[in-house]
């Protein structure tokens, strides 16, 4: 072969190359991402967030969350709605607690197979998670996944909360727990992109 035959063919292989190249990241981009740091090209997870909110305080959080991650929403909602009037959904609450009677729920994620990610969204109630969160959890198989639990709460704390989560994911791996007070939430969601940064879910 010439050399200038060497020289064509040279520049018809680098073209390959290069084609291939850029149909691999193009398709890298739609699953997976390049790490900043070592450039390599990593499997995204597939992240969840699964909640439960009755008046807005850890919907704020799981929306942060939505935006910062790229990850599904899902509301956890009760098939039966809890009364609007608070003192009657407190005793709504303690009844359930109590008695261990988890309420049903309107909807479930079918695919949960499919996340490797799954952010557990709950207000405190009575010192515990809300029931719905319960409901969730005990119907919902997530061994084997990262779970990340994000508390809101009143004067009490995270109190059993996060523990009560562990207890029902005890074949999960748990992350570090957000936890914040209902009433600043919203005002203090640069929070949240701190914890995601803290436990590697985002740079
Ligand atoms: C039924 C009920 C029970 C609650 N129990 C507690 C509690 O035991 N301790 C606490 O710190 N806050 C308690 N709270 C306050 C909520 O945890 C707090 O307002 C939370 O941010 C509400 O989240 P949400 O807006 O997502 O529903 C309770 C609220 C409700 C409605």
């Amino acid at each position: 072969m010439s050399k200038s035959q060497l020289i064509v063919l040279g520049v018809v292989a680098l073209a390959f190359v290069g084609l291939g190249t850029k149909a691999w990241a193009q398709n890298a981009t739609a699953k997976n991402a390049v790490d900043p740091k070592s450039k390599e090209v990593v499997q995204k997870p597939k992240i969840l967030i699964a909640y439960y909110s009755y008046s807005g305080n850890t919907r704020a959080v799981a929306e942060e969350i939505q935006k910062a991650t790229g990850g599904d929403l899902f509301e956890i909602v009760p098939a039966r709605a809890y009364s609007s009037d608070y003192k009657t959904v407190v005793a709504e609450a303690k009844e359930e607690i109590q008695s261990k009677k988890w309420p049903a729920l309107k909807n479930n994620v079918a695919n949960i197979a499919d996340y490797d990610l799954v952010f557990i969204g709950a207000p405190n109630w009575w010192s515990t998670i809300a029931p719905p969160v319960t409901t969730f959890l005990k119907s919902h198989d997530l061994a084997g996944k990262k779970v990340a639990p994000f508390i809101t709460h009143g004067s009490g704390g995270v109190a059993r909360t996060v523990d009560d989560i562990k207890s029902l994911t005890p074949k999960s791996t748990a992350l570090d727990a957000f936890a914040a007070p209902g009433k600043e939430v919203k005002k203090s969601l640069n929070k949240v992109h701190t914890w995601l940064r803290k436990i590697g879910v985002s740079q």
